[in-house]
């Protein structure tokens, strides 16, 4: 069995979908504090098979251990942990606490319980101002602007120091680059709690008149039309990579990292004409001042992901905007 961590969250439950379409059973905990439990509801929906479910906080130890102690966990996909990267700053300790408590209580159960391996939900965050484009997995980490980028880049370091003290530990990490859209079913997607920080979460509010206008973070970058260029990827697709990771996984992989992103950049202003486009409704927007942090550009080489796993991202920006629009509409 696979247990999930973070199960009801955006990537998590499009990830059980195609791992319970490939044919894994599913263990899966959260604490809801960013999801909602209608989601398990909705995932069966779409693949037709339950998922064994706890309400726990993985900082939760004791009860963690109880739940699992029913099951033979072979894989654990470690994606609970907390991600808004503004709340971040103004709230380190509770970041801090959560995602690097959290795992920490989680690698010390699965050592209980005797589960070696491990799949864990990184970030691109980790390269800070890439050294070079398109990043490889060997560009050095870099300097994050945030506490929530250095929780990643914290995480990544004790995961490598505990497979290399634990030989016999298989652990992926996963290099996400900027995951949108959602099941093309409109079942699941992306929930933004208050005022979305990410770029297409805001477009659908504003698609769909809950939000005035957008507004553009710069024009000035040094990008082809001044506005900041990212790697955008289809959730499914993403979770699709975690079904692969697992093959490097059962060929007793040791450590090893991927980045899970299409290799394409698109600016802000692409995004917004295609999904314009797309759907046919304007989207007002203004130019305004740059927002502190970002950076002008990341998009990924994601060769050593298709030689390696046999993985290659499979939608197109056009899809991202359909399907997260398709999702909006259904909330509505
Ligand atoms: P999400 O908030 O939708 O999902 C995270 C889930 O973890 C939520 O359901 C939340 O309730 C749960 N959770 C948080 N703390 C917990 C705890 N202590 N115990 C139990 N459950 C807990 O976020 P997401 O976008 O699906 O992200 C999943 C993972 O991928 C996160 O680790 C995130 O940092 C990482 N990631 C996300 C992005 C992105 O842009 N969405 C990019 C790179 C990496
Ligand atoms: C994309 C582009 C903005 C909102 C963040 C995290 C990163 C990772 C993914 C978890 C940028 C511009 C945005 C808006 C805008 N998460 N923008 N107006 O910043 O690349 O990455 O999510 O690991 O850690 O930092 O994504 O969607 O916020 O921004 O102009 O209202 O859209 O300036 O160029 P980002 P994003």
């Amino acid at each position: 069995m696979i247990l999930v961590t973070g199960a009801t969250g955006f990537i998590a439950s499009h990830t059980i979908v195609e791992l319970q379409n490939a044919g894994y059973d599913i263990v899966g905990v959260d604490n809801l504090c960013n999801s909602d439990i209608e989601t398990l509801k909705n995932i069966e929906k779409i693949t037709g098979k339950k998922i064994e479910f706890c309400n726990v906080d993985i900082r939760d130890g004791n009860k963690l251990k109880e739940f699992l102690s029913k099951y033979k966990i072979d894989c654990c996909i470690h994606f609970a942990g907390l991600k808004a990267v503004g709340e971040s700053v103004s709230k380190p300790v509770e970041y801090y606490d959560n995602n690097i408590g959290g795992t920490i209580s989680l690698l010390k159960v699965l050592r209980e319980i005797g589960c070696k391996n491990l799949i864990f939900s990184s970030s691109a965050t980790v390269y800070g101002t890439p050294a070079f484009m398109p990043i490889t997995e060997d560009c050095p980490k870099g300097i994050c602007t945030n506490p929530y980028g250095w929780t990643k880049h914290m995480i990544e370091q004790i995961l490598i120091d505990v497979q290399n003290a634990n030989k016999d530990m298989n652990i992926v990490i996963l290099r996400y680059f900027n995951p949108i859209g959602a099941h093309p079913s409109g079942m699941i997607g992306e929930k933004p709690n208050g005022i979305p920080n990410n770029l297409m979460p805001y477009i659908t509010q504003v698609a769909c008149g809950k939000r005035e206008k957008l507004f553009v973070y710069g024009d000035d970058y040094d990008t082809p039309d001044g506005t900041g260029v990212r790697d955008y990827i289809h959730v499914v697709d993403l979770a699709r990579g975690h079904v692969c990771a697992m093959r490097a996984i059962d060929k007793n992989c040791g450590l090893d990292i991927f980045n899970l992103g299409t290799g394409h950049g698109y600016s802000v202003l692409d995004v917004i004409k295609t999904f314009e486009h797309e759907n046919n409704i304007k989207i007002p927007y203004e130019i305004v001042a740059r927002r502190p942090g970002d950076i002008a550009m990341c998009y990924a080489d994601p060769a050593k992901a298709k030689s390696v796993l046999g993985w290659v991202a499979q939608y197109s920006l056009q899809d991202m905007c359909r399907d997260s629009w398709n999702y909006q509409k259904n909330m509505l």
